[in-house]
């Protein structure tokens, strides 16, 4: 096998709509933090012989997904060998922690690999789009813009994870998976929200503010855009036929006591993905008390603790997490 890890990403200003569902181009610009230690371990092997792609035990839904982009590499590849796979997240998957991302990337990253392919990392990123949208970011570390051009996309790095060490805290509220998968929500946003134009007219304005907070290290700018972009997504998905409500009581609960930290003084703001968890950004010298503070709002199960990451990259031996054969920590990793 071939290793690779790849990290989450967050999207401060998100890509939600296609303009070409195929090739998962993006109707607006993104733009995300890769998340450290948020990460997802992948190993594959190339078969020539093997009867059909094997895929580490996930259940069908999520192992079609993973087909497809199996189908969509041998293409690029030219090979009409198959593939034995491995996955392992060390976080809740398929739940709007963008476990997609880190596994189209590490998956992308390894399938190359073990393919003996040496092949850029905007090529990389172009591969990892095939699986999902937002793994092209999850390629690079640091804070990562993704934006049309000219008919296709661009990914890039935008800063590295040093220029600024936020922290990044997740409050998880629940680990089921959710109902309606990023891909069918996005098409039901296009399709039938009124105010999915708004959204897509909002979304260059907000990019650029959040690209200069990042380059100013503007903690009360990035928050500020981060927060309404977000709140903008979702007023477009709520407004979808059938709505998409993504939230659950406790990521409300959540995001009123982000407003009250913000009331008495601590700087800290939210974003939400395509799920019911909160990721909150902050100094990391209050990092301690607005993890507490998030803690201990009702129907928060724990708060995990991120900061600015690297990027995909291969690795001799999977950590113990997602060592092969352990079947359950297998069965987690699911694309969403
Ligand atoms: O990459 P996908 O198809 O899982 O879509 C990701 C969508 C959001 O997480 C909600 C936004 C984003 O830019 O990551």
């Amino acid at each position: 096998m071939n290793w690779a890890l790849a990290n989450s990403n967050l999207a401060l200003v998100k890509y939600w709509g296609k303009t070409d569902e195929v090739a998962k181009h993006p109707a607006g610009p993104s733009l995300s933090v890769t998340l450290d230690g948020l990460s997802t371990v992948a190993g594959v092997e190339w078969v020539d012989g093997l009867a059909d792609d094997e895929i580490g035990g996930l259940p069908e839904a999520p192992a079609r997904k993973v087909r497809s982009f199996l189908e969509a590499l041998r293409l690029r590849l030219a090979t009409t060998a198959r593939a034995r796979v491995s996955l392992a997240s060390n976080f809740p998957v398929a739940a709007g922690l963008a476990s997609s991302a880190s596994t189209f990337a590490a998956l992308a990253k390894s399938a190359i690999v073990a393919a003996g392919r040496d092949v850029s990392d905007s090529e990389l990123a172009e591969l990892a789009r095939l699986g999902s949208g937002s793994a092209c970011r999850s390629i690079f570390g640091g804070f990562v813009e993704w934006r049309p051009d000219a008919g296709t996309s661009v990914v890039a790095p935008i800063a590295p994870k040093e220029h600024w060490p936020l922290a990044i805290l997740v409050a998880v509220t629940s680990e089921r998976a959710k109902a309606v998968g990023s891909s069918e929500g996005m098409r039901r946003t296009v399709a039938t929200s009124p105010f999915y134009r708004a959204w897509i007219e909002s979304g260059p304005a907000d990019f650029q503010t959040a690209r200069r907070a990042i380059e100013a290290r503007d903690l009360n700018a990035l928050g500020a855009v981060a927060e309404r972009n977000c709140m903008r997504m979702h007023a477009a998905a709520l407004a979808a036929d059938p709505p998409l409500l993504y939230w659950e009581p406790a990521t409300l609960a959540v995001m009123r006591r982000v407003w009250d930290l913000r009331a008495s003084g601590t700087e800290a703001y939210f974003s939400i993905d395509a799920g019911p968890q909160v990721k909150v950004l902050c100094e990391p010298r209050v990092a301690e008390g607005v993890q507490a503070a998030l803690g201990a709002v009702p129907g928060v199960l724990r708060v995990l603790v991120s900061r600015p990451g690297d990027g995909a990259r291969t690795i001799d031996t999977p950590p113990a997490w997602a060592a092969p054969g352990d079947r359950p920590r297998l069965r987690q990793a699911v694309a969403s």
